[in-house]
């Protein structure tokens, strides 16, 4: 809360007088020790990894597109055969969700004068999709969405993950039947 009341004081500062600042860029530790083929004996110390499995980098490509200035889209697919979804990239959070397709809310349909007709996910078309008993429930400072998590096989950017869990919504918070979201 104090973080949100810095930032909005900051932005009215920023509204009202133009503030120049010096930034640098600098590489992340990662990058730096995958740079010096330092990296996975620095995951074997901190047991993420297994000493003489190899170490793959997987790399794609991933189009996304700015909202406002507000967040990023992407495109993801889930299931086999693979679904099509446009989700918020949240650099802010590391929870995959998209929607039910047996959710009825007008939230989870899209808003008519949104804009936008929201790709749901069909679970009963994929063959891959295994349904998981546990409940999710997220608080965004945006709204809320709850259901139950699954895993399904990912696409993103070109690469497959085969086992990815994510939460399935039933429930999601009027403000993203707005927005140009599927999850
Ligand atoms: C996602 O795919 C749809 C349909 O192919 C396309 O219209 C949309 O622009 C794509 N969105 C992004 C962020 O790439
Ligand atoms: C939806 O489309 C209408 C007609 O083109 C436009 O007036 C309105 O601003 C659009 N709404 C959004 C949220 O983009």
């Amino acid at each position: 809360m104090r973080t949100v009341l810095v930032l909005l004081a900051l932005v009215a500062v920023l509204t009202a007088k133009v503030i120049r600042m010096e930034t640098k860029k600098t590489e992340s530790l990662r990058a730096k020790m995958i740079k010096q083929g330092t990296y996975h004996d620095f995951l074997q110390k901190m047991h993420l990894a297994r000493a003489n499995s190899p170490m793959v980098f997987a790399t794609g490509s991933q189009p996304f597109i700015d909202y406002y200035d507000d967040f990023y889209l992407g495109n993801i697919t889930l299931g086999t055969p693979p679904q099509t979804f446009m989700i918020v990239l949240d650099t802010g959070s590391s929870n995959l969700w998209v929607i039910d397709a047996a959710c009825k809310s007008q939230a989870c349909h899209g808003y008519p004068d949104s804009n936008y007709t929201k790709h749901q996910f069909n679970t009963a078309a994929s063959s891959t999709y295994v349904a998981e008993t546990k409940k999710f429930s997220i608080e965004y400072g945006s709204g809320s969405c709850k259901g139950h998590l699954a895993t399904d096989v990912l696409g993103f950017g070109g690469l497959t993950v085969q086992k990815q869990e994510f939460g399935v919504a039933n429930s999601i918070a009027e403000v993203f039947g707005y927005q140009p979201v599927d999850g």
